[in-house]
């Protein structure tokens, strides 16, 4: 909880041009390593690192200093945020060994990455329909916004469990629950299909939309890209797996969370309380973005806060099932979003992006960001779709 208040103070600090309350005293942050000879160069000592564990370096840096911090890490690193301010060393320490954690996870594979599904997975990834992608995505930019703590925002993740209720009727292995938090009134959305073993895969998204810092709760926020397009993929592979009448060895989950924009809130609940009940997850896939094609390369993999023996499956379903689709590797330089929540919590994460870092949708967190960004389709989405059913049906069997 007390990293979830600093991630909300962190991103109404973050890319606001209002200067928080100013007192010459020295905070600790938690940053990437790959910054620290600029930040060294430009605030000498005025921000000393302390400790590096793997690409995370802890960092005092004088409270006066951090305006101009966030200000550098978006203008010069195309970072919205980028860095972690803690209350205390030990909270400090604890994000660095978490690092330690992750790496010492790469080393053993949560699950059996060997492709032998082609026939299901071929037949499935040919179904994906773009129409009804962009309808969701219509659907969901149409609310004013999906704040998390706007009626609006409590309206559209009603609708989502509606419509995905309707998508799993006939199956009788199959349920959709809202996830309630006690903090706000967004619920998280929850769609279970039963298998026959403990193992869990997990394909989710964020509900939640958001545009500017004040008045969030009565803003335009349509989210077209951030994060309906997640969601809308996320449908489509329901929508198809739900029809193929495919019945699967591990549980998979569909996660619609609530309250990401304002710091990963509904996903770090959902995965703290998994992991609190021993549950045993071998794969979360997020979809977060999928709609914009920023970049020459289609699908980018994340390659921080993840797994990369599962990033590296990944890479094989795309050569295997979308040998037409090009993808590389990036970095967000943060939890920029909800796979960080699972890969803190121990679980193999992985988040296949749209485009690379450096050219991402600049119209996200604004009126802007409609589906007309998108030439009004879902081209790019359709490609996430077809990854998402591989994943589930691969990591399956
Ligand atoms: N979809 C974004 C994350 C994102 C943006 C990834 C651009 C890659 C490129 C997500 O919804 C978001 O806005 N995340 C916040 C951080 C979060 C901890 C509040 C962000 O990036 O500022
Ligand atoms: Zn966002």
């Amino acid at each position: 909880m007390k990293n979830s208040l600093k991630w909300i103070s962190l991103s109404l600090l973050i890319c606001s041009s209002v200067n928080a309350a100013q007192a010459p005293a020295k905070k600790l942050i938690t940053i990437d390593s790959d910054v620290i000879s600029f930040t060294n160069k430009s605030f000498g000592p005025k921000a000393m690192e302390i400790k590096s564990v793997e690409g995370i370096s802890l960092l005092e840096i004088d409270e006066d200093s951090i305006n101009e911090l966030s200000h550098e890490m978006h203008e010069r690193f195309n970072r919205c945020g980028g860095f972690m301010v803690h209350d205390s060393l030990d909270e400090a320490l604890e994000t660095l060994e978490s690092s330690e954690i992750r790496n010492f996870a790469k080393s053993a594979p949560f699950a059996e990455y060997s492709l032998t599904e082609e026939d299901v997975v071929t037949d499935m990834i040919a179904q994906v329909s773009e129409k009804n992608i962009t309808e969701v995505i219509k659907k969901l930019s149409s609310y004013k916004n999906r704040y998390y703590k706007s009626q609006s925002g409590v309206d559209a993740v009603h609708w989502i469990k509606d419509h995905w209720s309707s998508l799993i009727a006939h199956r009788n292995d199959a349920k959709v629950e809202l996830y309630e938090h006690s903090k706000w009134d967004q619920p998280s959305v929850i769609l279970t299909i039963e298998g026959t073993t403990d193992e869990t895969i997990i394909i989710g998204g964020h509900a939640d939309s958001v545009a500017g810092y004040w008045g969030r709760a009565n803003a335009h926020a349509p989210g077209a890209d951030d994060n309906a397009s997640g969601i809308a993929t996320i449908t489509e592979t329901i929508r198809i797996l739900a029809n193929s009448g495919y019945k699967p060895t591990k549980t998979i989950k569909f996660m619609g969370y609530a309250a990401e924009e304002v710091g990963l809130l509904g996903s770090k609940a959902i995965a703290k309380e998994m992991k609190q009940k021993n549950a045993n997850i071998v794969g979360v896939l997020q979809l977060d973005m999928t709609n914009f094609k920023g970049s020459d390369l289609d699908i980018v993999m994340m390659t921080d806060y993840t797994n990369q023996q599962q990033n590296a499956f990944i890479g094989t379903l795309l050569d295997k099932y979308l040998p037409e689709v090009s993808w590389g590797y990036d970095k967000c330089g943060y939890g920029c979003s909800d796979h960080a929540s699972w890969h803190g919590q121990g679980y193999p994460a992985s988040m296949p992006f749209e485009s690379k870092k450096g050219d991402m949708n600049h119209n996200i967190h604004t009126s802007r960001d409609t589906i007309e960004q998108s030439r009004g389709g879902s081209l790019h989405a359709v490609k996430f779709a077809k990854l998402a059913l591989s994943y589930a049906v691969e990591l399956d069997r």
